[in-house]
């Protein structure tokens, strides 16, 4: 069977977490707190998944404007799926949604530093953040 994306499937927090968990993003996402993924899946407002089937196995959560900026927080391409192009179709799915004017800026995980600018970013040397009062990560 072909893998299919969407943009309008939804998908509840233990998909998530599997996901998470089925590439090395488990280790810098809060797979262990169902409450923080529930409200990262409730609140995010665009969210393109790739599918095996019913598996899930890869998934791009955004929260955006649509038409000035979007923020791409969790790229996350199972590693049996990783390779085939889904990541890079991920963000093509969530760029298709965004209007002409809107940008997409993340902030990139260590391992995946050399992946954005193969696919098109550019690093921006001027990105601030005021880390959560929390320690969950
Ligand atoms: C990074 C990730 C999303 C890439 O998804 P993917 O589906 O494996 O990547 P694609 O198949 O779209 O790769 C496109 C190109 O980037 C390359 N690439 C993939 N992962 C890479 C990485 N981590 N670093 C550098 N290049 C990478 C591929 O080899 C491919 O190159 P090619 O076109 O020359 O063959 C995926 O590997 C992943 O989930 N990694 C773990 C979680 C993570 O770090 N996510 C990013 C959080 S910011």
């Amino acid at each position: 069977m072909p893998l299919a994306f969407s943009t309008t499937r939804s998908i509840n927090p233990d998909q998530f977490a599997s996901v998470l968990r089925a590439c090395s993003l488990g280790g810098r996402r809060p797979v262990d707190h169902p409450d923080i993924l529930a409200a990262m899946l409730e609140n995010a407002n665009l969210l393109a998944t790739a599918w095996d089937g019913h598996n899930l196995v890869g998934v791009a959560r955004s929260v955006t404007d649509f038409a000035y900026c979007c923020y791409l927080s969790d790229l996350a391409v199972d590693e049996r799926y990783q390779n085939r192009g889904i990541g890079k179709e991920l963000i093509r799915q969530t760029q298709a949604r965004l209007g002409d004017n809107c940008k997409l800026i993340l902030l990139s995980a260590p391992g995946a530093r050399d992946y954005y600018p193969k696919i098109g970013f550019s690093r921006h040397d001027s990105a601030w953040v005021i880390e959560a009062r929390g320690n969950i990560s």
